[in-house]
């Protein structure tokens, strides 16, 4: 079959990643998709078995800091574009190991620019690197006000620094060398697939297994979450009507207060689990504060709806719902996922606290 062009999808098994790659090969029977990826503990081919037959699909095993590889890749199968999503992405991981973060996160966007400067050879018609980032970068609003496209870097954690060096490496290569880039910063994501060390995962298998819910703090944190087949739908709008050398934010207009969520996440279980309400909510556990922990994050994505026509589509408790029910009839994804490596991990992060 004749492709009408070839993406390369970094981190494709991932979370987010895995609805990217569903979504643009449903869609685009005509495009070629490469999923690359290193498969690290968050990747997982189980995500995209739904879809892995199709014959616009291809898998490569690959780190994006193996320059060699990244190479050979490029010669083998000339992407017409990049959409990069392959990072460590977990906040508190950081903290155990930031250097992990630094070499996926800045030395391997850095090595992917590069082989799009060297393979496209200044040839850029029609070439696009779509980098994909975090609102983390700005750091952490007070109780009012919202990150816009023009709020300043700001990054207090080991993985928001390496993002925004990313995003600051992509931007250089726009400037510099006149690569045609674009850059998203989304708020937090939820939904299926969704590895459970990030808060609503971890919750609902706790929940499941009437294991403590560890509350950072007071649980006052807020942050606003968004559908993350919506994220995957303005990924598909930027990636072809996007300006080149321009941001886009995207973000739910969602925000929760972390032990409001937390609530409604054992209503939610209650009920669907046949439990009598209420009876969840007393495995809350406050539990030690994130060292350096942000605040808030709100997004103000009027630039992305005012230009490109995106909105969030899903009602948050709907959304939830689906995401419990997905959980729920996905238990053996669950327990492949938490067996083994993930136990270490949760005794490391939780033990103590
Ligand atoms: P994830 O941790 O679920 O998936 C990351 C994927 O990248 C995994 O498949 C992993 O195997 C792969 N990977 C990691 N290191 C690699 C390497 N060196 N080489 C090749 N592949 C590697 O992450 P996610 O939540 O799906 O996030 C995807 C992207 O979106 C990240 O860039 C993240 O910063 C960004 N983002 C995430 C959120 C969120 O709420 N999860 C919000 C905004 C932006
Ligand atoms: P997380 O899902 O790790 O996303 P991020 O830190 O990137 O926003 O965490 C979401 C919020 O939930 C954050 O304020 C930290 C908090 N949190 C807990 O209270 N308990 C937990 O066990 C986890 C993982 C997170």
């Amino acid at each position: 079959m004749e492709f009408s062009k070839t993406i390369g999808i970094t981190g494709g098994a991932g979370f987010i990643g895995s609805h990217v790659v569903r979504f643009l090969l449903k869609k685009y029977p005509f495009y070629r998709i490469v999923n690359i990826d290193a498969l690290t503990y968050a990747g997982n081919l189980e995500n995209l078995k739904d879809v892995d037959k199709l014959p616009n699909y291809i898998f490569e095993q690959a780190d994006i800091c193996d320059a060699e590889r990244i190479d050979a890749l490029f010669k083998n199968y000339g992407f017409n574009a990049i959409i990069h999503l392959a990072a460590e992405s977990h906040v508190d991981r950081s903290i155990m190991d930031p250097l992990a973060f630094v070499r996926t996160n800045v030395v391997g966007t850095g090595i992917l620019l590069n082989a799009c400067r060297t393979y496209w050879g200044g040839e850029f018609k029609d070439k696009l690197f779509y980098h994909v980032s975090t609102d983390e970068v700005y750091g952490s609003l007070g109780p009012t006000g919202f990150f816009t496209e023009e709020t300043p870097y700001d990054p207090r954690s080991p993985y928001s620094a390496s993002k925004a060096s990313s995003d600051h490496l992509v931007m250089a290569y726009y400037h510099t060398y006149n690569l045609p880039v674009v850059i998203s910063n989304c708020s937090n994501n939820y939904g299926s697939h969704h590895f459970p060390e990030k808060l609503i995962p971890l919750i609902i298998n706790n929940i499941r297994h009437r294991q403590p819910l560890p509350v950072y703090g007071k649980g006052e944190n807020v942050r606003d979450w968004l559908w993350v087949e919506d994220h995957a739908r303005a990924i598909d709008i930027i990636f072809h009507k996007g300006t080149r050398g321009e941001k886009y934010n995207i973000g739910g207009l969602n925000e929760w207060k972390n032990i409001d969520l937390v609530r409604l996440l054992c209503s939610i279980m209650d009920s669907k689990l046949g439990r009598p309400a209420g009876q969840s909510e007393q495995l809350i556990t406050f539990v030690k504060d994130r060292a350096g922990h942000d605040l808030r994050y709100a997004i103000d994505a009027s630039k992305l709806t005012r230009e490109l026509g995106w909105k969030p589509s899903l009602q948050f408790q709907e959304g939830l719902e689906k995401t419990v029910d997905w959980y729920l009839q996905n238990e053996e994804w669950v327990n492949h996922i938490t067996s083994g490596q993930y136990q270490q991990y949760y005794n490391q992060q939780y033990a103590k606290r």
